[in-house]
């Protein structure tokens, strides 16, 4: 079982680097560890997995904001929140090895590498620190964000005031976050810099229970319409033992990861934060955050629900999904079949032979400015196709021999292999309309 799920991971891990999605970062000078970079194909699902969800909770909803805040963060910040007093893993090394890791991904007293006996666990802090300025005193130390979340409560009343907001209501944003994890691993599921989705929803605190239900079904929903199939998606509470010290109830949004112990991986948290951090920042900056009704004149301190995703754990798990290993007309073929609308490349065209390179070059120029295309004309049209279907496009554009007297392409769909003859005149619109509402014959 672990030789096929490495299998897998090996095989996906190789398709990323083989068609541009995902390099080892500094792969030249012998690989950083645990640090990735996303080449053209990855830069773009990144982009879409990151505009799906800023379309879902932001710009289609009239209760939630956004917001883009610094990465190098007041220290004071980390105070209050809690962090520089509590974010810590405890950490064990094998004296044999020199192996380290989270004692609670540790399972029994002896080092899971060889064996070999570990270290009594010590406290490791998470947080990356730097300095600012030219003088590196303990004055000048400043935190990489390891949550995009805190800049959101310390803005919370310049929010209000600008937009003159009323409960409930959110303000949300994404971006980089930086964890200096004891064991980053598994690909891009734990890495040390990630990029983070979070929505902070600010409510009445009697109306934080309904909220919080509300928030789990909508975050379960985009998920779904990003095609993650409904059998690799679960939620589970947590423990009250599991529970974040800011957190009074928490769900987990989990993918069936094949490398995640027990079968499942957390996506997504989705956490009723009551008002600790309001409050937190209240007492530590002296400023009053709290939210005056402007019907009831009341003050109010919001309870805050928060759902909080990772763009790097969406795109693996929208990648694992999506891999497929199957045998067409005798021959093998991997496919990433990725939904339409994450797919980096939309439409690829393709002539024939390379004699009608030059009209097909024009389909070409007809059809990018629309959508995300992709000319290709190196080798037999086999392999290209099937060079397509490991990218992920879902339609190829065949130029061939008989397009010279009729005026008509062939539009390939990738999964179901149909096809369907178009005229050039309404090649656009009939991709277009394609995007819209999916292939005509299987819909
Ligand atoms: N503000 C709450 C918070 O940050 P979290 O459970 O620590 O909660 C939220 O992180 C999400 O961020 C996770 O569900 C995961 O998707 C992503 N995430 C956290 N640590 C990560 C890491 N080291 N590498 C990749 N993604 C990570």
């Amino acid at each position: 079982m672990t030789t096929e799920i490495d299998d897998l991971m090996k095989k996906l891990v190789s398709l990323c680097k083989r068609r541009g999605y995902i390099f080892q970062s500094g792969e030249i000078y012998g690989g950083l560890q645990s640090s990735w970079d996303y080449g053209p194909l990855g830069v773009e699902l990144k982009r879409n997995i990151e505009a799906s969800w800023w379309n879902f909770m932001v710009s289609t909803r009239p209760d939630v904001v956004g917001m883009d805040s610094a990465i190098i963060t007041h220290p004071d910040v980390w105070k209050a929140s809690g962090h520089l007093q509590h974010f810590h893993d405890p950490m064990v090394d094998c004296m044999k090895c020199k192996s380290r890791f989270r004692q609670d991904h540790v399972e029994g007293d002896r080092c899971p590498e060889c064996g070999g006996e570990l270290t009594e666990p010590r406290e490791f802090g998470l947080m990356f620190r730097t300095s600012m300025g030219a003088l590196e005193d303990e004055s000048a130390t400043v935190y990489l964000r390891p949550e995009t979340c805190q800049p959101i409560f310390v803005n919370f009343r310049n929010v209000v005031t600008a937009t003159r907001q009323r409960l409930p209501f959110g303000i949300a944003q994404t971006g980089k976050a930086f964890r200096n994890e004891i064991t980053a691993r598994n690909f891009i599921f734990r890495s040390r810099e990630f990029e983070q989705m979070e929505m902070e929803f600010f409510c009445r605190p009697e109306e934080a229970d309904e909220w919080f239900g509300y928030w789990v079904e909508q975050r379960l929903r985009w998920y779904g319409g990003l095609g993650v199939r409904d059998g690799n998606l679960r939620t589970r509470d947590h423990e009250d033992s599991e529970l974040a010290h800011y957190a009074q109830s928490c769900v987990d949004i989990e993918y069936r990861f094949p490398f995640a112990t027990g079968g499942w991986g957390e996506l997504e948290g989705i956490a009723n934060r009551t008002d600790y951090d309001l409050r937190a920042h209240m007492e530590n900056s002296g400023q009053d955050l709290s939210f005056q009704d402007q019907v009831s004149n009341e003050k109010i301190v919001p309870w805050v629900i928060e759902t909080s995703g990772g763009v790097g754990r969406t795109m693996l798990a929208v990648l694992l999904d999506s891999y497929r290993e199957e045998m067409v007309e005798g021959r093998e073929r991997v496919v990433l079949g990725l939904h339409r609308d994450l797919a980096p490349i939309k439409v690829a065209v393709l002539p024939l032979s390379r004699k009608l390179s030059e009209r097909a070059g024009e389909v070409f120029e007809m059809v990018r400015p629309h959508l995300p295309a992709m000319f290709d004309v190196t080798g037999s049209i086999g392999k290209r196709y099937r060079r397509m279907d490991e990218a992920g496009t879902p339609y190829c554009v065949t130029y061939d021999f008989d397009s010279i007297e009729d005026g008509r392409v062939t539009v390939r769909e990738r999964d179901s292999l149909e096809q369907i003859r178009v005229p050039i005149d309404s090649l656009v619109d009939t991709l277009t309309g394609i995007m819209d509402a999916g292939w005509p014959k299987s819909g």
